[in-house]
């Protein structure tokens, strides 16, 4: 079995010697990978391809939020695959050239990702720091424990960012042409505002047993079998596109990324395809209870509340207080549509990349 971490928050918060405990009742053997960090780097995927070889392993057990669990299926795949670890990530067209992987499975300690049930990982690659997407149905964890109280000691910082990603995963599915898919949008709606009704609960009190649970469970739900987006279109999420660059840039974390974006994309959105309007202001009036009745009045007074919601939060107000320069948006919105134009509303290219960097500033 091959043991794998991170900092060593799990040292810490004794959930380390809860696992040994039980390794040791259980006799089995295994060896550790540790130091994987944030925004995992291809160097923690290749140490550990290495280990569990030498080792002789024969599973994997991720101990940690979604840096930890990326890296672990990455090298999942990277066990079973003759070549070198930058192989194994998903091509212009979509195409994973997985096809065999070791199993893995997850103690998840902190909400957000949904790497815990979904099949895709995200590993930083290169001088440049590009996030670079690991995908495939034989990465989905055998199993993950989710228990609440492991979430308790995650600093103010990353539990709040994480709500930010969660939010984010169910606003990218639920911004689509509308296709009638009242299921997914009323269920997305309900997850919604479950994440914002519970969020102030653990910046209140971070022991706050039922709101670790929901927000715990909606980290796992948001992503799932991408469930909210069935019957939809499938497209590049625009939101995190972008906030992959401003990662890569600035090791930024990944929730606060998207926290930035979130609102100068949707006004871009909302005034470059007006015939849209009416998702976000149907957004706006299930999901932030606004009683307006004018589709382009709910619409923006569903901004305003969302990024009264991010303030509440504690995530920074725009680009520039979260240390971003100026002169690197015009390289970071180049790199964020390398691949190709990004999102389904409408279509971000670079101008409008940069556009909407530009009014996060
Ligand atoms: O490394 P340790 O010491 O464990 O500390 C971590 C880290 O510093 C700390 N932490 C986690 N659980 C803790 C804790 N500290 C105290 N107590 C605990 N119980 O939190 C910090 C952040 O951890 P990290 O794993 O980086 O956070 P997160 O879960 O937000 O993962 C972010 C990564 O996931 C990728 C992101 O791009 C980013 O690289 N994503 C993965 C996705 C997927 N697999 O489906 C989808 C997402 O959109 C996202 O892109
Ligand atoms: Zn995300």
């Amino acid at each position: 079995m091959l043991l794998a971490y991170g900092g060593g928050s799990i040292k810490k918060n004794g959930i380390y010697d809860t696992i040994l405990e039980q390794f040791s009742k259980a006799g089995l053997a295994f060896a550790e990978l540790s130091g994987i960090q944030p925004n995992p780097r291809i160097e923690s995927v290749e140490e550990g391809i290495k280990l569990y070889r030498e080792n002789g392993c024969d599973f994997i057990l991720a101990v940690g939020g979604g840096s930890t669990l990326d890296a672990c299926k990455a090298i999942a795949a990277g066990v079973k695959y003759d070549g070198p670890a930058s192989d194994l990530f998903v091509n212009e067209s979509g195409v994973s050239p997985i096809v065999a992987a070791a199993p893995l499975a997850t103690i998840l300690t902190m909400a957000g990702t949904g790497s815990e049930l979904d099949m895709g990982a995200v590993i930083t690659v290169g001088e440049d720091h590009k996030k670079k997407v690991v995908m495939h149905p034989l990465l989905n964890p055998r199993f993950s424990i989710l228990d609440p109280e492991y979430t308790y000691t995650v600093p103010e910082h990353h539990s709040m960012a994480g709500v930010a990603d969660i939010l984010c995963h169910l606003m990218e599915q639920y911004f689509t042409p509308d296709a009638n898919a009242k299921v997914q949008d009323r269920m997305n709606e309900g997850v919604m505002k479950v994440v914002l009704e519970d969020a102030p609960k653990i910046l209140a009190n971070p022991k706050d047993y039922d709101a670790r649970a929901n927000i715990m469970w909606a980290s796992s739900m948001a992503l799932a079998g991408f469930q909210f987006v069935l019957g939809k279109p499938m497209f590049p999420f625009p939101l995190h596109g972008m906030g992959h660059e401003l990662s890569s840039k600035y090791d930024m974390t990944h929730g606060v990324t998207l926290a930035l974006l979130t609102p100068a994309w949707m006004r871009h959105t909302m005034s470059a395809a007006p015939e849209h309007l009416p998702v976000f202001a149907r957004f706006a009036r299930n999901v932030l209870d606004i009683r307006e009745e004018d589709d382009a009045k709910a619409a923006e007074d569903g901004v305003k509340k969302l990024r009264a919601f991010y303030s509440a939060i504690k995530m920074p107000a725009n680009l520039r207080e979260a240390g971003v320069k100026e002169e690197d948006l015009e390289v970071m919105a180049e790199k964020a549509v390398e691949n190709g134009n990004l999102g389904i509303l409408t279509s971000i290219g670079k101008d409008e990349a940069l556009q909407i960097m530009r009014a996060a500033f």
